[in-house]
């Protein structure tokens, strides 16, 4: 059913002609790669200054709540572009073993921000203080790093392997 679903989505025209471009797939990849470069470096910052490893001249809510518009930007461009590549091969992604870690990766991201979003990130002023950030603003960082880390390995490692385990695709 699902699988009937993914194959209806990547033979709708505008998928099918992004699949088969010799130019449309590629440019819309660099755009992806392009977003978390943006993104990656907002998601960086921020956790080093959660875990007072760089920007300590700063308070926690200036960097945080300055690098939260383009965080998003960049989690919305990377998040289209990443999109429109899966729908261009859903049922070639569907069966990627990276592919699915990356989507279990990407729940857990959301299962750290409902932990973490309201009493860290939505919330920097209050971390502010003489002796650091507390202690769960820290976990906080180094788990989203953990896990945004996990992401990136698992994203570059979705062109290496075929739907059918054990075939290797080596096109660079
Ligand atoms: C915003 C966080 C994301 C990060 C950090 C990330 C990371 C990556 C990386 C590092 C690559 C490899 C690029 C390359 O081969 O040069 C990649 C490719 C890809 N990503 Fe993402 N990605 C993100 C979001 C998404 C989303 C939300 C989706 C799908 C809904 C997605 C689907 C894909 C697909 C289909 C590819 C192409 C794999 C291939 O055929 O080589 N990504 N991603």
């Amino acid at each position: 059913m699902l699988v009937s679903l993914l194959i209806w989505i990547q033979n709708l025209e505008i998928f099918a002609d992004l699949r088969s471009s010799g130019y449309a797939f590629p440019t819309i990849l660099a755009l992806h790669l392009c977003a978390i470069s943006l993104f990656g470096a907002m998601i960086v910052a921020t956790d080093l200054r959660l875990l007072g490893w760089a920007f300590r001249g700063s308070s926690i809510a200036a960097v945080v709540d300055q690098l939260r518009i383009p965080k998003r930007i960049g989690f919305l461009l990377a998040a289209t572009c990443g999109f429109l590549l899966f729908c261009s091969k859903a049922e070639d992604y569907y069966y990627n073993a990276f592919f699915r870690m990356k989507v279990s990766l990407f729940l857990l991201v959301a299962v750290h921000a409902l932990v973490f979003r309201g009493s860290v990130y939505n919330e920097p002023a209050k971390l502010d203080g003489t002796t650091g950030a507390p202690m769960r603003a820290k976990i906080a960082a180094a788990i989203s790093l953990f896990l945004w880390i996990c992401i990136l390995c698992a994203g570059r490692a979705i062109g290496y392997v075929q739907s059918q385990p054990g075939e290797f695709r080596h096109y660079l």
